[in-house]
């Protein structure tokens, strides 16, 4: 390529600086020139004309001629110069390819002349490879697609000046997708449009045959069991290379719920997919009449009909059997699980000898067994003929068993139950009369030898089915003989261990006078001794060394037992009282009362016409309730004997009266007592709320100590003349402390016994 520049999108191309107009003027001047040349130019050599010494110096390149009889050495075409010393060549291309071999060839300078090539993509007008442009010859555009398969197979060759473009035809597709391609610039060739295998559907499939080119149509069907909504169910080979998306959309084909069959259900986990099976079975006491137990989901989303039906099954009494001498089993048949049946049994009983019916009855049973089985009430030495039969759902027919009960053996069945009661059944021959039963009730226990429960008693009755309950001690072994008398000679003999009853021995218990509990006895017992375990714990809130426990047994046949218990005072008590024979305790609380406060030792001072000395106190004992005070009381001599101890409480010394009843000279808490302390009479001192004034003189006064306690609300105290003082003197009390003498209290301790009431 000789500097040209293309525009491969259009094939329009631009020859360097000339137009094509002005280069093929310029050119066509040259030709005439070169052409002028040419005539002009002497005969060759060749011609044969005379060679002179001049010639002989002619330039290898210069030509000798004949001019004006002159020999002259000139140079060749294609040379230049003096034709003797100087021929060279003269390059014809100086004027440009363009000017010399005109539009899109390459011009070449030879050795006294030139040659044009035309540029790729032209060719010579005279179809050589090289030419001379004075035959007129040019450059002319080159029809590559004239040659075939230039775009390779697929292409589609489109000439251009100079060059040519390849297309792809309809079914192929260009090399790397971009259009024209050029396979001399190292494009490939076009490939055939595939569109390869088609898309697969969901449960859809391709029919028939297809190629995968373009434009090319599949078709699609939904598999079995699928159905679709689309009309048009193909795709084609685009121009893309790949296939359109296929519309068509397969849908299962769902044959919905199976339908219900009277009587029967479905097993199994139902799909409703084509093809899909369900299977019925009939509902117990049903059965099936021939007929398909399935079903079948069809490819038109139903379901097949079938002829399937449950009719009720028949049911029959089998393997009827006797055990137990009266007692009647069965199975039923075919089996009906869950299903109640009700059962007609009929009884007829001949005597063994007779032809008379001497016992006949009806009895219904409702179960829902396989293997029902009923215990029959007959008579003894009696010939039976049990009839039994279905009622429901459907009658049946009945079955006969027949069955011998053995001779009388004057023994009779007795069933124990609710614990102390007892329960039989009278021989229906026997039952239209009143019947005596004999009693006789023994009940001992192996962990009280002495306990010795006796009764007998008569008992009458019209009852068919008799019931007696008994009044039996709690964890006692009772034999209990029946016998009856008149009629015939029956006897039955039961044993009954009683347990420990929930019945509570002890009850309505309570608390009577402070410290005795009275109870009762539950009425259903009878006169028999009772023991009774006591358990007694006290305890006082202010003095918590204190702590008091006591057992004992107590053993009465009261009904109504009372018990007086010897408790301190001032205590709290939890008492726990248990029958011997229920093992239930019972807890009763009971508080006792405080009584008056034991007086302290103290030291008697009768003084006359003199001074008092100081009085010395030593605490008391909280025996019989908490001390709370001590009150140092003044009257006067006269009312000694007749004072009463829980009198003049808030009288002070300046009361108007204080002179006449006498005052409280002091008031000392017993907390604030040590153990002992001196009090002087009227050291003018105030003591709690009372003033401690000084004895008028030439008076007979009477010193009394007073000992407060108060517990739960109830004040006792007690009292006890402390000194006489006759004809007072004014003399001021002596404040000095006297030696107290060490005089011991004494702690009597009370150790209580109980008494039993
Ligand atoms: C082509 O070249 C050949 C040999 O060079 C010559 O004989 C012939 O005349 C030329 N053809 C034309 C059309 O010029
Ligand atoms: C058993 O005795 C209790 C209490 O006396 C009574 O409530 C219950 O009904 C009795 N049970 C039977 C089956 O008699
Ligand atoms: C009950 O009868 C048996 C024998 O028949 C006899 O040994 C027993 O002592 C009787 N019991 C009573 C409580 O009468
Ligand atoms: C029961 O009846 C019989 C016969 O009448 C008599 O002998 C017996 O004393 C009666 N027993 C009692 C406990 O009443
Ligand atoms: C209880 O007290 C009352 C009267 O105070 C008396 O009659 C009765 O006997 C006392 N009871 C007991 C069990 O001490
Ligand atoms: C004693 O009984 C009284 C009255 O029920 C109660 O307030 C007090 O807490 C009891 N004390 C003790 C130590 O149980
Ligand atoms: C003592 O005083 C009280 C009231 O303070 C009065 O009711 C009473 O009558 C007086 N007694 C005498 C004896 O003055």
């Amino acid at each position: 390529m000789v500097g040209e520049g293309r525009d491969p999108g259009r094939g329009v191309r631009t020859n360097g600086p000339f137009s094509f107009l002005q280069g093929q003027q310029v050119r066509l001047f040259l030709l005439l020139q070169l052409l002028l040349a040419q005539l002009l130019r002497p005969a060759s050599r060749a011609l044969g004309a005379p060679v002179s010494d001049v010639c002989a110096t002619c330039h290898v390149h210069a030509t000798c001629q004949q001019r004006d009889g002159k020999e002259i050495c000139i140079c060749n075409y294609g040379f230049v110069g003096n034709g003797r010393t100087q021929c060279h060549d003269k390059d014809e291309c100086q004027f440009g390819a363009t000017v010399v071999c005109g539009n899109k060839a390459s011009c070449h300078n030879t050795l006294g002349g030139f040659y044009c090539i035309c540029l790729e993509g032209y060719r010579a007008t005279n179809n050589n490879r090289t030419f001379i442009p004075n035959d007129g010859t040019f450059c002319t555009d080159l029809d590559e697609c004239e040659v075939p398969d230039t775009c390779g197979p697929g292409g589609q060759c489109v000439n251009t000046p100079g060059s040519y473009e390849c297309y792809c035809k309809d079914g192929y597709l260009p090399p790397n997708g971009t259009q024209p391609f050029y396979p001399m610039r190292g494009g490939t060739s076009c490939t055939e449009i595939d569109c390869g295998t088609p898309p697969e559907i969901p449960n859809g499939y391709v029919i028939g045959k297809y190629t995968s080119r373009l434009g090319d149509q599949v078709h699609y069907a939904c598999k079995e069991g699928f159905y679709s909504d689309q009309e048009e169910s193909g795709t084609s080979c685009t121009v893309g290379g790949t296939w359109e998306t296929p519309k068509i959309h397969c849908q299962e084909i769902e044959c919905g719920s199976p339908p219900a069959i009277q009587h029967a259900i479905l097993v199994g986990n139902c799909s409703s997919n084509v093809g899909s099976v369900v299977y019925y079975t009939c509902i117990d006491g049903f059965e099936s009449t021939g007929g398909n137990l399935s079903s079948l989901c069809t490819a038109e989303g139903t379901w097949k009909k079938n002829t399937f039906h449950c009719t009720e099954k028949k049911a029959f009494i089998t393997n009827v059997s006797v055990f137990n001498n009266t007692c009647v089993k069965w199975r039923v048949s075919p089996e009906r699980e869950d299903l109640k049946m009700v059962y007609l049994i009929h009884i007829q009983g001949q005597q063994r000898d007779g032809i008379e019916f001497v016992h006949e009855d009806l009895l219904n049973l409702t179960t829902s067994s396989q293997e029902p089985e009923v215990c029959l009430h007959l008579h003894q030495g009696t010939n039976y003929t049990v009839a039994i039969r279905i009622t429901f759902p459907r009658l049946s027919v009945p079955v006969n068993v027949r069955i011998q009960t053995d001779d009388d053996d004057g023994s009779f069945d007795v069933s124990v139950f609710n614990e102390t009661c007892l329960k039989w059944e009278r021989s229906p021959r026997d039952s239209a009369e009143e019947q005596m039963y004999q009693f006789q009730v023994l009940g001992q226990r192996w962990y009280q030898s002495n306990f010795y429960h006796e009764v007998s008693f008569n008992f009458t009755t019209r009852e068919r089915f008799p019931e007696v309950c008994l009044d039996l001690y709690p964890r006692t072994y009772y034999t209990v003989n029946i016998t009856t008398e008149a009629f015939s000679k029956y006897s039955a003999h039961i044993i009954i261990a009683t347990t420990r009853s929930v019945n509570q021995i002890i009850s309505n218990i309570s608390v009577l006078n402070e410290t005795c509990l009275r109870w009762k006895r539950n009425a259903k017992m009878a006169d028999l001794e009772e023991m009774y375990l006591f358990h007694i714990w006290g305890q006082r809130g202010y003095q918590k060394e204190f702590n008091q426990k006591v057992s004992f047994n107590l053993t009465t046949d009261s009904q109504a037992p009372e018990v007086c218990l010897e408790l301190y005072p001032g205590t709290n008590y939890t008492v726990n009282v248990m029958a011997a024979s229920s093992g239930l305790p019972v807890l009763v609380s009971l508080m006792t009362q405080i009584t008056e406060p034991p007086i302290p030792d103290i030291e008697f001072i009768a003084v006359q016409g003199g001074p008092l000395p100081p009085l010395s106190l030593w605490k008391a004992e909280d025996k019989n309730g908490p001390i709370s005070s001590y009150q140092v009381l003044v009257l006067p001599l006269a009312l000694q004997s007749k004072f009463p101890c829980d009198s003049i409480q808030d009288t002070t010394f300046f009361s108007n009266d204080s002179s006449t009843k006498g005052y409280v000279a002091a008031e000392i808490l017993a907390k604030d007592i040590p153990d002992a302390r001196e009090i002087s009479l009227g050291d003018r001192l105030y003591y709690g709320k009372f003033y401690n004034a000084p004895l008028k003189p030439r008076n007979d006064y009477c010193i009394i100590l007073r000992i407060n306690s108060e517990w739960n609300q109830v004040r006792r105290q007690s009292c006890v003349v402390w000194a006489e003082v006759k004809d007072s003197s004014l003399a001021l009390p002596q404040m000095m402390g006297v030696g107290l003498a060490s005089v011991a209290a004494v702690v009597i301790l009370v150790l209580l016994s109980f008494l039993v009431a």
